[in-house]
C-alpha cells in the first residue's frame, strides 16, 4: 500500500492508503476527494489538475508530452502541477502530498 494526502484548498488534509498501481484521480474518485476527472484519464480535460508538494514533484517521472500540453492549457497553472490520471502511484512515492487547486478548467465544455 501506498501512503498519499490530499490537502483541498481550504488546507484539510486527507491521508489515504492506495495500491500501488491506481493513479491519483483513482484514488481520488474512490475516496470522495473532490477531484473531477471528467474525461476519465483520456488527457482530454484536465479537470484531474493537482499540485504536487514541491519536495515530490522531483521525484515524479516526467510528464509525457501529451500531459504537458494539456496541462499548458490548464487554469491556475503551477510550477508542480501535474494531471492526476497520469501519476500512477508505486512505493516510491509512499507519502506524496498533492494539493488540489482552487479551479479546474473543463476543456471538454
Ligand atoms: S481526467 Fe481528464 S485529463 Fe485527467
Amino acid at each position: 500500500m501506498v501512503k498519499i494526502y490530499f490537502v483541498s484548498p481550504s488546507g484539510k488534509v486527507t491521508s489515504l492508503y492506495a495500491d500501488a498501481g491506481k493513479s491519483v484521480l483513482d484514488v481520488a474518485h474512490a475516496n470522495g476527494i473532490d477531484i473531477e476527472g471528467a474525461c476519465e484519464g483520456a488527457m482530454a480535460c484536465s479537470t484531474c489538475h493537482v499540485v504536487v508538494d514541491s519536495q515530490w514533484y522531483e521525484r515524479l517521472p516526467e510528464p509525457s508530452e501529451e500531459e504537458q500540453d494539456m496541462l499548458d492549457l490548464t487554469n491556475g497553472l503551477t510550477r508542480t502541477s501535474r494531471l492526476g490520471c497520469q501519476l500512477r502511484l508505486d512505493q516510491s512515492l509512499d507519502g506524496l502530498v498533492v494539493h488540489l487547486p482552487l479551479e479546474t478548467h473543463n476543456m471538454l465544455d
